[in-house]
C-alpha cells in the first residue's frame, strides 16, 4: 500500500543529531587528506517525489552528510542533460537540470554544507558535451567546414560516397565512435552518440572551459573532479591511425597513444591550474585518468590538477600481498608527483565492492550481472565483512579517501535489475549483452518502508530491492554495530588522530599492517585471523575478543601504548 506523501516526507527519521567538528575552510591543503563523499544526485534523495533525486532532497540531508564526518561532497553531474549517460552528457555546463533544481538551490546547498565545514566538489566533463548542447546544435546547423563544426570533431567519411566512418575507432560503450549526420559528415564520440567529443586543439574550447571553471569557483565550489581527463587530446593527423579496440594492453605509456593520455593534454591542465590558482584558497582538482600507472603522476603535478584517482585497488583480489603492493605503488606515485594519494573502492561506474568481495576472485562481473547475480552465487556475509575491513584500511591510509554513496550502508550491487528498467547506454549499445552500471545507482534507502524506502514521497527511478530495508539509514543509525556507525566512528577518528604525512608497513603474514607516523596503526587480516599487538583498539570492523584475536576478513585500528 502506498503511504500518503506527507507521512514519509515529514518524519525524517534519518535526522540524527551528530555533533560535527567545523573545519577550517581557508586551509589550502584540505584536499590532501580529505574524506570525500560522492553523491550521484539523481539517486541520493528526492525532495519532490517525482522519483528523481534533486537539490531539495540533498539540502534536506545536509545534516546526514555533515554527521558522517566527511570533509567534502563530490556531486556527479547535475547539469541539464538528456540523460543519455546518466548526466555525463552535459547540455549546459553552467546551469542545473530543472528536474534536479535551480542555481539558487545550488547556492543554498553550498552555503549549508560550508556552514558545517563541508566542502563541495563538482564534476566537470570536458571530453564531450551532450548532443543537446547549444554548440553542438549550432555545429549541426552550420555545415561542413564551419567554425561551429570546428569545436567538435567532424570529418568526411571514407568510401566512394563517404559512407564509411572516417576511422575504425570504437566507442567505450560499444560500436563505432563515429556517427553520420544528415549532410553526410561524421562526428566523433568516444562514448555514447549523444556525447560528441570536443576538439581540444581549438582555442575556443580551451577558453570556454576556463569560463566554466570560473563560473563554479565564483559560486564557492571548492574543487573539481575531471571526467575522462586522459581523453581530451587525440592524434587527429589524417589518415587516422587504426585503433579498433580500447584496452589497457594496447594503451601506450609514452604519451603518443592515438586516443588517450597524450602529452598535449598536460598543456590543457597547466592552463586549468592557472585558473584554479586565481582563487584563495586555490581550487582543488582530481583527475579521472585511465592511463598507464607510470603516467598517472603527471596529472597530479602541482602545476596541473593536484591529484589523480588511483583505481588499482578496485582491480585487486582480496589478498594481503596484492593489497599491500597496490597501496605501496599508489603511495609511490603520489610521492613522485608531489601530491597525496587517493583511495577508491566503489563509484557510480563500478560493481559495489560489498558484492565484488563476496564473489570468487576472477569472477566475470559482466556475466554475473547478466545472470542477475545468480552465477556464481554471492556470499554476502563474506562480502560485507571484507567491505567493512577494506573501508577501515583505506580510511587509515595517508591521502584522500573517496566514499561512494551507499557504501557507508554496506549496500550490495542490485544485480537483479530487470532488463526493461535499465537506463545505462551500455545496455543498448552492446546489443543487450551487458547490463552496465545501474546496479550501483539505485536510489538510496533512508527508511525501511515507504514508497521508495524514504528516498522520496514517490517511486524511485530504478527499482529498489526489498533487502534495501535492512540497510536503510534509519535502521543502521539505530544499530551501534551497523556499517553506517562504523564509517562514522572511523571518519571521526581519522579527523582526530595525529597522522603526520607518512605510513610504513610492518611485516605480518596474511595481513596488512600500516603504521602511521602519529603513533597508531591499522591491521587488516585477510585469509586468516591474526593476534593484535598491544594498544587500545580504537575501532574494528568485527568484534575483537579478550584474546585480542582479530578474525579473518577484518580490520582494527590501534593506538600504540604510550
Ligand atoms: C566517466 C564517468 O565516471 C562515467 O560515468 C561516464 O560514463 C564516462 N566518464 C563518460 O563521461
Ligand atoms: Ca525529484
Amino acid at each position: 500500500m502506498r503511504r500518503p506523501a506527507s507521512c514519509c516526507n515529514r518524519l525524517r527519521p534519518y535526522r540524527v543529531a551528530v555533533p560535527t567538528r567545523v573545519r577550517d575552510l581557508t586551509d589550502p591543503d584540505w584536499w590532501r587528506t580529505a574524506a570525500v563523499y560522492q553523491v550521484y544526485p539523481r539517486s541520493f534523495a528526492d525532495g519532490n517525489g517525482d522519483g528523481i533525486g534533486d537539490l531539495t532532497g540533498l539540502i534536506d540531508r545536509v545534516p546526514y552528510l555533515a554527521g558522517l564526518g566527511i570533509d567534502a561532497v563530490w556531486l556527479s553531474p547535475f547539469y541539464p542533460s538528456a540523460l543519455a549517460d546518466g548526466g555525463y552528457d552535459v547540455d549546459d555546463y553552467t546551469d542545473v537540470d530543472p528536474r534536479i533544481g535551480t542555481l539558487e538551490q545550488f547556492d543554498e546547498l553550498v552555503a549549508a554544507l560550508h556552514a558545517r565545514g563541508v566542502r563541495v566538489v563538482v564534476d566537470i566533463v570536458p571530453n564531450h558535451s551532450g548532443s543537446g548542447h547549444r554548440w553542438f546544435q549550432e555545429a549541426l546547423a552550420a555545415g561542413a567546414g564551419s567554425p561551429e563544426r570546428a569545436r567538435y570533431i567532424f570529418r568526411d567519411g571514407l568510401g566512394e560516397h563517404g559512407e564509411q566512418p572516417p576511422s575504425d575507432w570504437v566507442s567505450h560503450f560499444g560500436g563505432s565512435a563515429w556517427t553520420r549526420v544528415p549532410d553526410g559528415q561524421w562526428y566523433l564520440h568516444l562514448f555514447a552518440r549523444e556525447q560528441p567529443d570536443f576538439d581540444w586543439g581549438n582555442p575556443e574550447v580551451r577558453e570556454e572551459f576556463h569560463r566554466i571553471l570560473r563560473f563554479w569557483a565564483d559560486r564557492g565550489v571548492d574543487g573539481f573532479r575531471v571526467d575522462v581527463a586522459h581523453g581530451l587530446t587525440k592524434d587527429l593527423r589524417e589518415p587516422f591511425a587504426s585503433y579498433p579496440r580500447i584496452s589497457r594492453d594496447v594503451l601506450k605509456d609514452d604519451g603518443t597513444d592515438v586516443l588517450f593520455d597524450r602529452d598535449e593534454v598536460h598543456e590543457v591542465f597547466r592552463g586549468w591550474r592557472t585558473v584554479l590558482n586565481e582563487y584563495d584558497p586555490p581550487r582543488a582538482a582530481v583527475a579521472e585518468a585511465w592511463a598507464a600507472p607510470s603516467r598517472l603522476p603527471l596529472y597530479a603535478r602541482p602545476d596541473e590538477l593536484g591529484q589523480t584517482f588511483e583505481f588499482d585497488l578496485v582491480l585487486e583480489p582480496w589478498d594481503a600481498v596484492a593489497f599491500r603492493r597496490s597501496i605501496e605503488n599508489s603511495l609511490e606515485r603520489a610521492r613522485a608527483a608531489g601530491a597525496s594519494s587517493t583511495w577508491v573502492l566503489s563509484n557510480h561506474d563500478l560493481v559495489r565492492h560489498a558484492s565484488r568481495f563476496g564473489l570468487p576472485a576472477g569472477t566475470d562481473l559482466t556475466a554475473w550481472l547478466m545472470s542477475h547475480g545468480t552465477e556464481p552465487a554471492e556470499d554476502r556475509a563474506l562480502g560485507l565483512a571484507r567491505a567493512r575491513a577494506a573501508a577501515l584500511l583505506l580510511l587509515a591510509l595517508p591521502g584522500s579517501a573517496y566514499v561512494y554513496q551507499g557504501e557507508e550502508l554496506g549496500l550490495f550491487e542490485v544485480a537483479d535489475l530487470p532488463f526493461d528498467a535499465l537506463e545505462d547506454p551500455i545496455w543498448e549499445r552492446n546489443g543487450h549483452t551487458d547490463k552496465g552500471r545501474d546496479g550501483a545507482r539505485v536510489p538510496l534507502p533512508w527508511t525501511p518502508d515507504g514508497p521508495s524506502h524514504g528516498f522520496g514521497a514517490g517511486g524511485a527511478h530504478l527499482p529498489q530491492p526489498g533487502w534495501f530495508a535492512e540497510h536503510a539509514v534509519s535502521v543502521e543509525d539505530a544499530d551501534p554495530a551497523s556499517t553506517l556507525n562504523l564509517y562514522r566512528r572511523a571518519l571521526a577518528l581519522r579527523a582526530e588522530l595525529p597522522a603526520g604525512d607518512g605510513a610504513r608497513f610492518a611485516d605480518r603474514p596474511d595481513a596488512v599492517e600500516v603504521v602511521r607516523d602519529g603513533g597508531w596503526r591499522c591491521i587488516t587480516a585477510f585469509g586468516a585471523p591474526t593476534v593484535l599487538p598491544e594498544g587500545e583498539v580504537l575501532v574494528s570492523s568485527a568484534p575483537v575478543g579478550d584474546d585480542r584475536v582479530l578474525p579473518a576478513d577484518a580490520t582494527a585500528w590501534l593506538r600504540d601504548p604510550a
